[in-house]
């Protein structure tokens, strides 16, 4: 590692503990629930985030649902696990009915708020509050599509997910996912996301930096996965760069 980089990643450690030490204050000395404030400061950086770091790859991604709603004569049922404040709302086809799933219920009443905003004839028919590993409240061979989009690298166990999703989606359904992922092995910014990782999930709900996600697409029994790794447009969360998109029918 040269000097360079070791002092940058001895700056992010820094910067990882204090707001580390930052979060728990809030949460626990001065009483911020957990949850809630989770869901705030997701609908309060969601739009900003989204505008700069995702939006040309999730139309690319979502293109795809626009394709098969055209084949389909019916309404699309969508399921959208760790949907968050409905970010992906917009890359809806016209005339889909989306169930949500987070297991926080907070987030319910922002993403509301922002499909009024999206202003598309996208329905929100259901909202489960549950964690992806379980999704026993959905009766198999229920959906057309279920969405996942930067929730993987959060679940306990993203094989358990991958079960569960291709159990509720019919068959011939599509899985549409966008994660951000783990850098290449033995490059700079895989060491620098594995020093991170001992704080990045205390920070960040859960989220681990430095998962192969792809991995557990190549191990699940979807028929036919589909995915590209590409490089996020951002400098500054330089760690964040290495993602992937794709689908995975069943
Ligand atoms: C980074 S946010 C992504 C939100 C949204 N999908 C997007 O692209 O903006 C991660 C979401 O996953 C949810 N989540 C965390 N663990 C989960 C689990 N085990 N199952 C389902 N959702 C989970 C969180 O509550 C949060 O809403």
């Amino acid at each position: 590692m040269s000097e360079f980089d070791a002092r940058l990643s001895t700056a992010l450690y820094h910067i990882a503990i204090l707001g580390t030490v930052a979060y728990f204050v809030a949460v626990y000395v001065f009483g911020f629930r957990k949850e809630k404030l989770e869901a705030f400061i997701c609908y309060l950086l969601s739009g900003w985030v989204h505008r700069k770091f995702f939006h040309r790859e999730k139309a690319i991604l979502f293109q795809q649902m626009q394709d098969i709603k055209q084949k389909s004569k019916t309404e699309l049922a969508i399921l959208e696990i760790g949907v968050g404040s409905g970010m992906n709302f917009r890359f809806y086809p016209e005339g889909t009915r989306v169930t949500c799933l987070d297991p926080n219920p907070h987030h319910e009443a922002y993403l509301r708020k922002n499909l009024q905003k999206c202003d598309k004839n996208v329905k929100v028919v259901g909202f489960i509050q549950s964690f992806a590993e379980n999704i026993s409240a959905v009766e198999s061979d229920t959906f057309d599509a279920v969405v996942c989009t930067l929730t993987l690298c959060t679940v306990r166990d993203p094989a358990k997910v991958l079960s569960e999703v291709r159990r509720v989606l019919k068959p011939g359904g599509t899985f549409f996912f966008l994660e951000h992922v783990a850098a290449q092995k033995g490059s700079f910014i895989r060491r620098v996301q594995n020093i991170l990782q001992y704080m990045w999930p205390h920070l960040a709900s859960g989220c681990n930096i430095n998962r192969e996600t792809w991995s557990f697409l190549d191990q699940s029994e979807f028929s036919q996965v589909q995915y590209r790794h590409y490089s996020a447009n951002t400098w500054l969360f330089f760690y964040l760069r290495p993602s992937m998109y794709g689908t995975a029918v069943k």
